[in-house]
């Protein structure tokens, strides 16, 4: 029996053009699998629908072709099972970073000594203690970006979504970040599926790079890295196999990047 937690089947998407009768047609037979603890990460030029792929498995959005299942069901409604780490933190600016990361466990009804202790746990484990009473305009970008990671953490999704998590970080918050996200994740046996469009980012992080095409996109390749772990995020060169897994990566993807044309 297959232990996939997530499967992507056949999935296409055409969005309506505003005020047009026409679609537009993002994704088109996108096919892959998440087994449980798998680190997916997936890889593709701007607008080809990366987003919109995560939006289908919170149940945001239905596909117009295919379906996503999780644990074998097709995804309907709202997936609550699934976390969602969005590219910008989107704390609440009112509330503390202790509140920010409990509201999930209110929304859920939790009772409050859970809530503390589980609070408590999900900002330990992104290494922001003693920050609890801090309102987000009081921390860095990246502290920002541990606090949305918490309140993820908090109420033990089944599977985390990250849609770029890093990107508008500075490069050295960004490599600090890989490396917990590393820990964490081989801690926890999280089962993770990563957007981004950085190569090296991908190629580090994940057991697996899906490639997908520009608009309408297609999947190019499903990529197994198998990079020893923990891996050096400061220094990708340094693990052993980097420069092949790399290779492997860019070879497909090359194709879909305009290389010399003016920006
Ligand atoms: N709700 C929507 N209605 C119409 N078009 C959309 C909608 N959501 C996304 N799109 C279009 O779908 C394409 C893919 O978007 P997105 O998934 O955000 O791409 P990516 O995350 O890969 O950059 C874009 O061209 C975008 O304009
Ligand atoms: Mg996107």
């Amino acid at each position: 029996m297959s232990d996939y937690v997530l499967a992507f089947d056949g999935i296409g998407q055409d969005f309506p053009m505003p005020g047009q009768r026409a679609t537009i047609r993002v994704l088109d037979g996108i096919s892959f699998d998440v087994e449980r603890g798998q680190f997916v990460a997936v890889i593709g030029p701007s607008g080809c629908g990366k987003s919109t792929l995560l939006q289908m498995a919170a149940g945001l959005l239905r596909p117009t072709r295919g379906a996503v299942h999780h644990r074998g069901r097709a995804v309907t409604s709202v997936n609550t099972e699934v976390g969602f780490v969005p590219q910008q933190a989107q704390l609440f600016p009112w509330k503390s970073l202790a509140e920010n990361v409990e509201l999930p466990l209110l929304l859920r009804g939790v009772a409050v000594s859970e809530r503390r202790e589980r609070v408590a746990g999900a900002l330990n484990a992104v290494g922001l203690d003693g920050f609890e009473r801090h309102f987000p305009s009081q921390l860095s970008g990246g502290m920002q970006k541990r606090g949305s990671i918490a309140r993820t953490l908090v109420y033990r999704p089944d599977i985390i979504l990250m849609d770029e998590p890093f990107g508008a970080l500075d490069a050295q918050t960004r490599m600090v970040m890989q490396n917990d996200l590393q820990t964490l994740s081989l801690q926890a046996g999280a089962t993770i599926v990563f957007v981004t469009h950085d190569i090296t980012e991908a190629v580090l992080l994940a057991d697996h790079v899906v490639v997908l095409s520009q608009r309408p996109s297609r999947l190019l390749a499903n990529i197994p890295i198998d990079l020893p772990r923990p891996r050096n995020m400061f220094e990708p060169f340094r693990n052993t196999g980097f420069e092949a897994a790399y290779d492997a990566v860019w070879t497909v993807f090359r194709s879909q990047i305009d290389i010399g044309r003016a920006h």
